[in-house]
């Protein structure tokens, strides 16, 4: 049993916790509260069993019908059952209700499940950005998700 739910302050820590244990460049407890309080991000956590066990967590910004990704992390030990899977869907879902038709994200090159997951959800990788990563330094890989094109391979597809 899984719940994909809205990022409340009191996530904060379990989240920042996440981000220690699994991000070259965590995001502390700051980072993330100034993110939260604005009015053009979306964060949302994903819930196992217990509503206050966090698996992992996503979130975008946005402006008028774009948005970033900025940050998808998910706990190793519960990788590849799907949680980055359901907190994306729902990302989508409630980006197009904000009105978003596109959105972009960076993914280090060597990030391979990350770039696989995106593919499979519908991006489309389209540049590099040399040396964007530092503490390693790494190529970013760009990509875009736009509803557009998903609705006309949709056509084309079947
Ligand atoms: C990327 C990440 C969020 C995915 O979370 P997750 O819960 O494991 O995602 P899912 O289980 O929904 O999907 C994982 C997919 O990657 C695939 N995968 C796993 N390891 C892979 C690898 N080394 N190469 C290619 N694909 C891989 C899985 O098979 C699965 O694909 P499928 O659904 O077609 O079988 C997680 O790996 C993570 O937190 N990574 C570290 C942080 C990170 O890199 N974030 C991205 C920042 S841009």
């Amino acid at each position: 049993m899984m719940e994909i739910r809205r990022m409340e302050f009191d996530d904060i820590g379990q989240v920042a916790a996440i981000e220690r244990e699994n991000s070259l460049t965590p995001w502390n407890e700051t980072g993330l509260f100034t993110y939260l309080i604005r009015d053009d991000t979306l964060f949302l956590v994903a819930c196992g069993k217990d509503d206050s066990e966090i698996l992992g967590y996503a979130g975008l910004l946005m402006v008028p019908y774009e948005a970033d990704i900025t940050n998808i992390t998910v706990r190793k030990e519960c990788r590849n059952l799907g949680v980055g899977t359901a907190l994306l869907e729902e990302l989508f879902k409630e980006a197009a209700e904000n009105g978003v038709t596109d959105i972009h994200l960076e993914v280090r090159e060597s990030s391979a499940a990350a770039r696989h997951l995106y593919k499979k959800l519908g991006f489309t990788e389209n540049g590099i950005r040399k040396d964007y990563y530092t503490e390693p330094p790494e190529d970013a890989v760009t990509m875009t998700r736009r509803t557009a094109d998903l609705k006309k391979n949709a056509v084309k597809d079947g």
